[in-house]
């Protein structure tokens, strides 16, 4: 697990291997103290936000997964669409807490095995409106709810960042899908794009994330590390 940095410069190679390396990765991904909202996904070339088997984890690498996994431990929530739940499965993170975007509850296929497991740190967060409804779901797996006020049956991104700040909840990943990733882009809300391009020419359903032109984000590369499978792991910030 081979990795190289090129922005900056420093062409600093560390192998990221488990027990090795991981301290240089989290120093690249460590962000100061204070809120922020980060993005995180992987596409292939042609965009896709799924492989051959309709998830990421044929898109994704080894050295993926490892800052995936640097990032979670940054953060105090990793926030995600319902469908992805239900494509992926989903499994809780081992520190951050898990907080699933939906008006449904439906987490039909999810893999989190909350038993023994700190009580509500695997939140749906649903609109006000449907609190009830996602409670039943919510309660057969120990999960707790959050209702997001003001925003009928559609929660904005702000509305939801405030739900997850009141709960102490500041230092946010988002892990996408396509379509939860896209409102949170357009909203304006995030502050660091975490983007893995898995070198892999797939056909591609829709973009891993959809901007027009009026939400485009002005962004300038805040770092790229290559490895030596052809992934590069790029960071853009919305230009000073
Ligand atoms: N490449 C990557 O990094 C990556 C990451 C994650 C997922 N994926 C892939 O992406 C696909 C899933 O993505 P997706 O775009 O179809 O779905 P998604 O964004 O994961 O989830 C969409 C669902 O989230 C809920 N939701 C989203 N916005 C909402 C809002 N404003 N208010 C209330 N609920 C809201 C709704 O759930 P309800 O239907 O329950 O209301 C909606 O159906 C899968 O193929 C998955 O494998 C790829």
């Amino acid at each position: 697990m081979i990795v190289t940095e090129v922005v900056p410069h420093s062409l600093a190679v560390a192998d990221v291997s488990p027990g090795t390396g991981r301290d240089w990765l989290a120093e690249i991904y460590a962000r100061a103290p204070g809120p922020y909202v980060r993005l995180n996904m992987v596409t292939t070339l042609t965009g896709s936000a799924a492989g051959p088997d309709g998830t990421s984890e044929t898109l994704t690498s080894r050295v993926d997964r490892a800052i995936l996994g640097v990032i979670r431990r940054d953060a105090d929530v990793v926030v995600v669409g319902a469908q992805s739940v239900r494509a992926e499965g989903y499994v809780v993170p081992r520190a951050a807490r898990l907080a699933v975007v939906t008006s449904t509850g439906d987490i039909t296929g999810h893999r989190l095995d909350l038993e023994g497991d700190e009580p509500g740190r695997v939140l749906l967060v649903c609109p006000a409106t449907k609190v009830d409804e996602v409670a039943e779901r919510a309660a057969s797996i120990g999960a707790r709810v959050l209702g997001v006020q003001g925003s009928g049956d559609r929660m904005e991104p702000a509305a939801i960042l405030a739900a997850l700040a009141a709960e102490g909840m500041t230092r946010v990943v988002c892990e996408g899908g396509p379509s939860l990733s896209s409102q949170f882009i357009a909203a304006g809300v995030i502050d660091e794009y975490c983007v893995t391009t898995a070198p892999l020419i797939e056909p591609a359903q829709a973009p891993f994330v959809t901007v027009d032109a009026a939400s485009r984000p002005d962004t300038e590369v805040a770092g790229m590390l290559v490895d030596e499978a052809g992934f590069s792991y790029l960071r853009l910030r919305p230009r000073a």
